[in-house]
């Protein structure tokens, strides 16, 4: 998944991926240390045991994307990047509306735009998919 905060990247893969692929993101260790390394560890164990995996990150940059392109070669299956492609003034509205430790410093969702750039299959993905906002 590639995606700003509150962009909906979390929601589409409850109703697209939940039932046939294992949901792994940093958001699940919101405590860990290293939890970058956490991420790739399981990613790679999960491939390694023939499980369908989703990484439910922002991961905006392409240097973000490429350890999870890497670790897909590696274990010899295809690779996708969905992109949820929402404006971010519509994620800055929703994440407003979250509550309590859901809502993200707004720091952090400009940072997120700043260094995004959108999936290609230049990085090496098998398949880029656009969800586009429709409003
Ligand atoms: N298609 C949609 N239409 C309207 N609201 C939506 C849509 N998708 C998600 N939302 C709402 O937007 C908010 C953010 O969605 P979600 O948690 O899926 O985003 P996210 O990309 O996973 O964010 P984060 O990166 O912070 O985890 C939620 O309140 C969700 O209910
Ligand atoms: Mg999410």
């Amino acid at each position: 998944m590639v995606g700003l905060q509150g962009s909906g990247k979390s929601t589409w893969v409850g109703t697209h991926l939940a039932g046939t692929h294992t949901v792994v993101s940093k958001d699940h260790w919101p405590n860990a240390r290293r939890r970058e390394a956490r991420q790739r560890r399981v990613v790679a164990e999960l491939l390694a045991c023939a499980a369908r995996v989703v990484v439910d990150n922002t991961d905006a940059s392409v240097e973000e994307r490429a350890p999870l392109i890497a670790a897909a070669r590696l274990a010899g299956v295809p690779v996708r990047a969905v992109w949820i492609d929402t404006p971010v003034d519509v994620c800055i509205r929703r994440n407003d509306a979250r509550e309590g430790r859901a809502r993200v410093p707004m720091v952090g969702l400009l940072g997120t735009r700043a260094r995004f750039v959108p999936p290609r299959t230049e990085e090496g993905f098998d398949r880029v998919d656009v969800v586009r906002h429709s409003p």
